[in-house]
Formats: C-alpha cells, structure tokens, sequence
C-alpha cells in the first residue's frame, strides 16, 4: 500500500451557512470561518471541506449552483474566499470545495438558455424528454419527493431532476458539457484548492433509455437509482476527468455515493484505475432505516455495523481506500443517533469518536461533532429549514393524511437540520453564532454544549478529539494498519484489532450503557505496552486477558 498525505489527514467538513456568521444577517459567512480558522488550527485537523459557497438561490442551500464561479453574496467575495485560502495554507491546512455538478440549478445561466427553445445550443447540456402518454417520460421519483421529471411550458419537454425541480440534472453524454466542467475544475485548481468532495457523482451516467423502475405498492413513483448509480459510462467518466483534469494536480478526491456497493468502490479507489481516491458510502448509515427507507425508523443492532464496517475495512484493504465518517450535513448528530445524548453524552460521543478514528481510513469530523452537539426537536414545523424534510412532510401529512406527531418522530430522528442548526460558540445568546437572527434556530443547549466550555475544560469532548487527531500522527499502525474484527457476535462491544508490521492495536468500544466484560479470544496474542486513549481515567498497560468496561466506555491499547 503506498504512503499518501490524504491518508495520514483528518478531514474538518464546515457547512457554512451554520458555521460562523460575522456581519450580523443571520448566515454564515466567508469571514466568519476566517475568524475561526486558529480554533480549526489547534483542533489539530489537516483538511478542511467546504460545503458550497457558490451562487445560489439556496433552494437546497448552495447544493443547486446558478454560477460555478461565483461566491454566494451571503456568503462574502471572491476576496474574501482566496483570503480564507490563504489563512489556511498559511496554518497548513489544505481545503477542498464540493464540487456539484450531477446538477446545477435551474437559474443557472445554462439552464435559462436551455429552457428557450428546442435548438438553443445549451439545451443538451440537460436532459429533456418529451412526455408519455400524457404523463411523465418515466415514473422515477425525486430524492425530494414527487416526479423526478418538470414540465417545461415554454417548449412543452420534461426535464430531468433527481433532487429539486430546481436541481436540473446535467447531461455527462455531452462532451461539450463534460469540457465545461472540466475547465471549471481546472480555474478553481488553478486558484490553489487541494482537492473536490464530489456531489452524488456516482449518479452522472445514466442508462439510455431511462427507463421505467419498479414501483413499490402504495406508491406513485418508483426508485429509478437502479439506472442512474453507478450507471454504465461512470467509471470512464471518472477516468476522463482524470486524465484532463486531476492528473495534473497533487490533490485529494472523495466522491460521495449514495447506494455504492463495495465491490463497485474497490473499482472507484484502486489507484490503478485512477477514478476517486476514496468514496462517501452510505451503508453504516442506513442500518437504522426499515424497508421503506431512511424514515422509517429502527434501531440499529451492533452486529449488524460490525458485520457491514467490517466488509468494507476488509474489502477495501490493499485495494483502495475508505472515507470514515459518522456524520456531516445531510445525517442526524452521531451522538443522538448511535450514543446517549443525555446522561452518557460526552462518553458516547468520545466512544463514538475513538471507534471511527482508530479504523482503516481517512477520518472526517463534521462541524460541531467534536463539541458533542445533538439533534434538534422543533415544536413545529415551521421551524424547519430542509427542503427534503418539509418535502417529506407535505407529502405524507397533507396530501397522504399520515399522523403529523408520527411523522415529526421521523424527523426528530432522522432530518438533516439535525446537523444544520448554528454552532454553539459560546453561552451567549443564540450561541455566540450571530449577533442578528439566526436563519435557523440555535439548539437550546448551547448555554452548556458550547466550544467555549469545550475549550476550557481538559476533559471535554474537543480535548479527546485533539488527541485522537494527534496520535494519528504517532501511531503508523493507526493509518495504516491492517483491520481484524473480534468477537463478531457480541452485541455490546465492538472490539476490533489493528495490524502494522511489528505493530498491534487493541480498540474495544462498548456501545451499551451497560457494564460489560470483555475476554481477549484466545485465539489472539496480545500483549499491551502502552494504553493509548480511554474515554474513562485509569487503565493503564498490562497483559490482559479480560477486564470490563463501564457504560460507553472505550479502551484502546497499542502492543505486541
Ligand atoms: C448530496 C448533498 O450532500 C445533499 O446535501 C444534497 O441535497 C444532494 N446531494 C443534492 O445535491
């Protein structure tokens, strides 16, 4: 396996319109992550990624582009944004953009010239399709709900959307298009950016024909992903935008890939294909999802993330390499969904913390996570912001008649403003976040969960972070040592073992809030040297053959 800087890095996602906000408006901005970039400093991170901060008209928050460009007003300048660049490089750390180009928006100079007339030479830039049958071209669904197709008056076509219909998809079958991208990669390369976070990028190709899924009973319209993911011009695709673009470049690449398999993912990142050097799957997080997907909710049973965690750590070793992450803005907060949000707080969070980071693969921190912040339940639904979530709602409530109390349930559990509520600063009002009104509401528990506190307090959730950040640097075996499950079937410890020449590490997390035994296999060998981090004071090195651990407690040894 070859040494790579992407892969001794821990990876900071901000999300800016929640981050810092610096002029009073309510939003995020440029200059507010300016002002935080020493606090991200000594956080210890190598990487930051940076949600959009292009033109938009924030139908889907800077997730739909009209000017790939172009700095979001909201947001600050253009000035402003190589200012953050520079502060960053400065400190060492390396910042990658999110590149969204599965779609733009719909008010994207593009789009508006496509929309005119059937011959406008940017109408194949889309994908337009006549209706059928009086209906839509195919019965696909959006990921926000209803048709993924929009009837388009002026010149009486369809056109494709997976997300909004504000979200038009791009044609990647046109080569015209294709080089369009590519050059807009290369200009913000060209500006110093270390790397692209690809937007569902697995879904660019799509199956010609587009045609009709399988509809579920009870519903109108059908998953179409199983002709958009992963489609058949994917991976040349990737390789092209290689060989024009990237190759050129010393940067970092991770696609996020709703619905990607690991068989499909070892092809993604074998750098021998040269396509993505790492992606976003989606798997650990839909084992707390039933049958009808990601709101209807179920517990998640450990053994069912040991076994899935573990075909990927061991799928991908030797051949590619794995993103780790257990939040960032489209999923609920880690420590509300998998720990205790309440009593065992800062040891589920740091147990939560310890497990992913001491996995085969490159760690991301998603912006509040190392404060421990938690969801968030608005009384109503007024209060909420996500287009996908009040989508949802109006479909389920007002048009099905489903139980409001029930569907909140869902949301509470499962809505991405779980994630997007304004970082808790400090104790003062609305978090320290903005000095106006926030465009979305502060969780009322910043006055405690705040980075002020985190700060000051050396036993805090951030110190642990800290220290998990930098023993990544220590430890080579933490990199990029081989990955080795035990006690399979045990559903409240996850104890797994880490493999680096002469080097061994012991990770045992317990994920209960329960006290636990753990007995070493005695099919491993195992002797401690050194107790490198625990969520709890006093264990220490020793040879062991068992010991217990307290609720949410996680050890971690390193040995022989
Ligand atoms: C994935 C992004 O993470 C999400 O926030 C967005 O809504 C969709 N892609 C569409 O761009």
């Amino acid at each position: 396996m070859d040494n790579n800087w992407w892969k001794e890095s821990v990876v900071y996602q901000i999300y800016p319109r929640s981050f810092n906000d610096s002029n009073g408006d309510g939003i995020g901005d440029i200059r507010g992550i300016i002002e935080k970039v020493d606090y991200l400093k000594e956080l210890g991170i190598d990487v930051v990624w940076l949600s959009p901060v292009y033109q938009s008209p924030n139908d889907d928050n800077g997730y739909d582009i009209s000017d790939y460009k172009a700095i979001m007003d909201e947001f600050g300048t253009m000035e402003d944004w190589e200012e953050l660049l520079e502060e960053l490089h400065q400190r060492k750390m390396k910042l990658i953009m999110d590149l969204v180009v599965n779609h733009s928006s719909d008010e994207h100079e593009w789009f508006r010239e496509a929309r005119k007339s059937k011959d406008n030479p940017y109408r194949d830039y889309y994908i337009w399709r006549p209706g059928k049958d009086g209906k839509e071209p195919n019965n696909w669904k959006s990921s926000f709900s209803g048709s993924a197709w929009e009837f388009d008056e002026k010149t009486g076509e369809y056109y494709l959307h997976l997300f909004s219909k504000k979200q038009p998809d791009l044609n990647w079958e046109n080569p015209t298009l294709r080089k369009e991208v590519y050059d807009m990669m290369k200009w913000w390369l060209n500006k110093g950016i270390d790397g692209f976070r690809m937007d569902v990028i697995n879904f660019i190709s799509k199956v010609p024909g587009l045609p009709d899924g399988e509809v579920k009973q009870g519903e109108t319209y059908a998953s179409g992903s199983k002709f958009f993911r992963d489609g058949p011009r994917i991976h040349e695709f990737l390789q092209e935008m290689n060989q024009e673009v990237l190759d050129s470049y010393d940067v970092m690449t991770v696609g996020e890939m709703p619905g990607v398999g690991v068989e499909e993912a070892k092809k993604y990142t074998d750098p021998a294909r040269n396509e993505l050097n790492m992606v976003f799957q989606f798997e650990h997080m839909d084992l707390d999802s039933g049958p009808n997907g990601k709101w209807d909710l179920k517990p998640l049973e450990l053994t069912d993330l040991k076994e899935n965690i573990t075909k990927w750590q061991t799928g991908l070793n030797g051949v590619g390499w794995n993103s780790l992450y257990l939040n960032n803005h489209d999923q609920p907060r880690i420590v509300s969904r998998f720990g205790n949000d309440t009593e065992y707080r800062v040891e589920s969070a740091k147990m939560l913390g310890t497990f992913l980071h001491m996995l085969q693969g490159t760690p991301y921190i998603y912006q509040g996570e190392e404060i421990g912040m938690t969801n968030i339940k608005f009384d109503s639904i007024e209060e909420y912001r996500d287009i996908e979530t009040l989508n949802m709602y109006k479909e389920k409530v007002e048009e099905n008649g489903e139980d409001p109390a029930k569907v909140m349930e869902s949301i509470y559990a499962k809505g991405r403003d779980n994630a997007r509520t304004p970082f808790q600063w400090n104790s003062q009002e609305h978090g320290g976040f903005t000095t106006g009104e926030p465009w979305m509401k502060v969780n009322p528990n910043y006055r405690t969960i705040n980075a002020e506190q985190a700060v000051s307090d050396e036993h805090s959730i951030y110190h642990y972070y800290r220290e998990l950040i930098r023993l990544r640097k220590e430890h080579p075996v933490i990199v990029y040592g081989d990955y080795q499950l035990i006690l399979p079937n045990d559903d409240k410890i996850y104890a797994y073992m880490r493999n680096y020449k002469e080097e061994k590490l012991l990770v045992t997390a317990n994920f209960s809030e329960e006290e636990v035994d753990f007995h070493l296999p005695e099919d491993i060998s195992f002797t401690a040297n050194e107790a490198i981090i625990g969520n709890y004071e006093g264990f220490e090195a020793g040879s062991y053959t068992g010991f217990t651990l307290k609720p949410y407690e996680v050890q971690v040894y390193k040995g022989v």
